[in-house]
């Protein structure tokens, strides 16, 4: 028997050759190999944690209550991808209000996308539910007016609202916010329905509006991909948060029997799940967590919750980036002649924006970067700093996506997937060039792939407009189903004439 191989050459062996350190002192390479070893997560422990994973998702379609919620989402089956008709999309995002009115068209690239986004301000998110709902209502009727889109009291304008927060769904129009994620913290909305919200504050406006359909991010990125792209799977998002949605046969959801609503749906229907996975081991048996994914949650406004996202999501990828850097400071190991680290010291300074830049600098001495340092965070890295951050960049980096490939391996594998395509969005799967790679090396080592293999049974797509197409998409499959009369998950009153393109 061999002994483990060190953490270093097991990140060498998938990122190819790293940098030389040793022109760094040996206190900072002492510093960085330790490191590699609390960061890297081995092939093992990726498909132990992917094996928990499978009994979480598993757990949650038990009953709700779990800890990976599965909630139900009322979207039952894919698209057919001859959905028409004309649709308001709202969609409440972590910095913009997006509103879009969306034509879904005869002919596949010929359907309408007009929209507007609104900047969420800043006290908002720390506000009331009356300033936010006042503020989407206001978005929504500065945007019909702008679009000069009249709907009436007899026939509304019907909206899909795209609500990227855990929301446990009795209907399709309907979601109770379970606790807000990704840093939002707004008085008056846990607990509380707010579809009901939403609708109260449009109704406030005597906007001629009706909420139809109310989705998640994933769900919209699952619907929307699949409406062009029948290998679509999974809807996932790498982005601020983490999360992912897919379709489960309605027999092999437990928790779907106290729903008397659904007892006659035939056997073989699908519905799709938001999985809620951020949540993944709020009870802390398998991730290796260090002290900084430690300090980033209890720092954050609800400590103990969103374990897997908060060490996987882009929110907090440059956060923990950033107390590394801060450690070793103090450490004396870097930046140790720069005295003013105000900017450095502030929470969420750096985003994972900043955390791609750094370890994707190929400019001559990371020039690059050490401009962008001074620039924005009043500091001048010296060529050792800015060799350290880039490795450090990379290991934090690396380890995310690695753990990023653990909640899609669960859901393929409980659902016996082989293949397919992943619709991804998000800053981290769009915006980290080596994600993609990263999180498929990652997959094949926890599902057993083949070394020598051609291609990738199971890929990352790049998702269509979840939160615009897909809640349009969602939005006619609800209405249209009204019109049969197939009303598992809609309320009666549903049923209103699309606007016709
Ligand atoms: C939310 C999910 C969402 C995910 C990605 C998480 O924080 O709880 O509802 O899908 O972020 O946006």
């Amino acid at each position: 028997m061999g002994s483990k191989p060190s953490a270093r050459r097991e990140l060498e062996r998938v990122e190819g050759k790293m940098d030389n350190l040793d022109s760094l002192s040996r206190d900072l390479r002492t510093e960085i190999e330790r490191l590699d070893e609390l960061f890297w997560v081995s092939g093992e422990t990726l498909k132990a944690i992917s094996k928990r994973f499978q009994e979480e998702l598993d757990e949650g379609l038990q009953e709700n209550g779990r800890n990976i919620a599965m909630y139900l989402t009322w979207v039952l089956g894919f698209p057919t991808g001859h959905e028409r008709g004309a649709f308001l999309a709202l969609d409440l995002g972590g910095t913009n209000i997006r509103v879009c009115w969306i034509e879904l068209a005869e002919r596949k690239g010929e359907t309408k996308v007009m929209q507007s986004q609104y900047k969420i301000p800043d006290d908002l998110k720390t506000g009331s539910a009356d300033q936010l709902w006042n503020f989407v209502a206001e978005s929504l009727e500065k945007f019909t007016k702008e679009q000069g889109l009249n709907g009436s009291e007899n026939e509304p304008l019907p909206l899909g609202f795209t609500f990227s927060y855990p929301a446990i769904q009795d209907y399709i129009d309907h979601g109770v916010l379970q606790t807000w994620t990704k840093g939002f913290d707004i008085d008056g909305v846990e607990g509380q329905d707010v579809a009901e919200q939403v609708q109260e504050a449009i109704a406030k406006r005597k906007l001629p509006i009706r909420l139809i359909a109310l989705i998640n991010d994933t769900t919209g990125a699952l619907i929307a991909s699949a409406y062009n792209d029948p290998d679509t799977i999974v809807g996932a998002i790498f982005g601020t948060g983490c999360n992912a949605a897919y379709m489960e046969q309605c027999s092999s959801i437990p928790k779907l029997k106290s729903h008397d609503q659904a007892k006659d749906l035939p056997s073989d229907t699908r519905m799709a799940i938001n999985c809620e996975y951020g949540a993944f081991d709020n009870s802390h048996s398998i991730l290796p967590r260090t002290p900084y994914d430690e300090t980033v949650d209890e720092q954050s406004p609800r400590p103990g919750e969103q374990t897997f996202e908060k060490m996987s999501a882009g929110l907090y990828l440059g956060e923990i980036f950033r107390l590394i850097l801060l450690e070793l400071h103090s450490k004396g190991l870097i930046f140790p002649d720069q005295t003013n680290l105000s900017y450095l010291q502030s929470s969420y300074s750096i985003d994972t924006g900043v955390l791609s830049f750094v370890e994707n600098d190929d400019s001559a001495d990371m020039g690059d970067t050490k401009n962008r340092f001074r620039r924005e965070f009043n500091i001048t890295p010296s060529h050792s700093d800015l060799r350290a951050m880039k490795h450090i960049a990379i290991t934090v980096a690396v380890r995310g996506a690695r753990l990023c490939a653990c909640g899609v391996a669960a859901i393929c594998r409980k659902s016996g997937i082989q293949k397919g395509h992943v619709a991804a969005d998000g800053s981290v799967a769009n915006k980290h060039p080596k994600f993609r790679r990263r999180w498929g090396q990652a997959l094949g080592e926890i599902l057993d792939w083949k070394e020598d293999r051609e291609d990738d049974p199971i890929v990352l797509t790049s998702a269509e407009d979840g939160s615009g197409i897909g809640a349009a998409v969602i939005t006619a499959m609800t209405l249209e189903r009204a019109e049969k009369g197939q009303m598992v998950g809609i309320r009666a009153g549903a049923q209103q004439k699309k606007v016709s393109t």
